[in-house]
């Protein structure tokens, strides 16, 4: 009887991998529909703040800086680590470099620069840039596509993140994206003239 539950147990386990594949999907794949393709990126940034690895930087503040409630004025340079999953030694995927400017006199929310530079998979080398403004404490933030290089030329479309980890004495944040990004075919070419 034992045995029995143990093997059910297995057979439940197993066919529950079996499912898996699509529950832990890759960090990027592309759906084609007619002349459109529609790229999902699943991925994470590390932000190391300080210590020996740190890739954030504050560069800048303002007059009013230091008594803002919300930093209003600081200018932050990243050139972050991205991987697939969220352990920091797995493999990279991609940097995601730019800037955040605390940029709202009343809440906490950044205008948000930021270079997806893809160094791994189909789309190396390409780049896609998402701009906007990031509520910083809300649970999801929303950031348009704005464009993107390579693969992505005349992309569009939408990244929503949350914060995975946050580790305030080591000033180590993680922060989850899923990224959307429409392209489509360049059917037009500039006439030679
Ligand atoms: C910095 O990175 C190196 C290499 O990945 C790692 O061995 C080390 O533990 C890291 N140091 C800190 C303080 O995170
Ligand atoms: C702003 O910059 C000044 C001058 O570099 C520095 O003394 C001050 O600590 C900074 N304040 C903040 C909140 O970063
Ligand atoms: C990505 O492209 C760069 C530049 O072409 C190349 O050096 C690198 O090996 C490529 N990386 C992967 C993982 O394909
Ligand atoms: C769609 O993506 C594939 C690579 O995944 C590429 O070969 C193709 O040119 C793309 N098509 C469009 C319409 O962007």
């Amino acid at each position: 009887m034992k045995n029995l539950t143990i093997a059910l147990m297995l057979l439940a386990t197993t066919s529950l991998l079996l499912l898996l594949p699509s529950a832990s999907a890759a960090w990027v794949e592309t759906l084609t529909r007619g002349n459109k393709n529609l790229t999902k990126f699943h991925f994470y940034v590390h932000d190391p703040g300080a210590g020996p690895n740190a890739t954030l930087f504050k560069v800048a503040n303002a007059s009013i800086t230091d008594t803002s409630s919300t930093v209003f004025g600081q200018v932050m340079v990243f050139d972050d680590r991205v991987t697939a999953d969220p352990d920091i030694n797995s493999g990279q995927v991609a940097r995601a470099q730019g800037t955040a400017a605390s940029a709202d006199l009343q809440n906490l929310a950044v205008a948000l620069n930021m270079n997806f530079y893809i160094t791994s998979g189909q789309y190396n080398g390409s780049t896609v840039s998402i701009a906007g403004r990031n509520p910083l404490l809300a649970p999801s933030r929303e950031v348009p596509v704005i464009g993107g290089t390579g693969a992505f030329r005349f992309a569009r479309g939408y990244a929503v993140t949350s914060t995975y980890s946050m580790d305030l004495p080591a000033s180590y944040i993680v922060l989850e994206y899923t990224i959307y990004v429409i392209t489509h075919d360049h059917e037009i070419v500039w006439p030679s003239t």
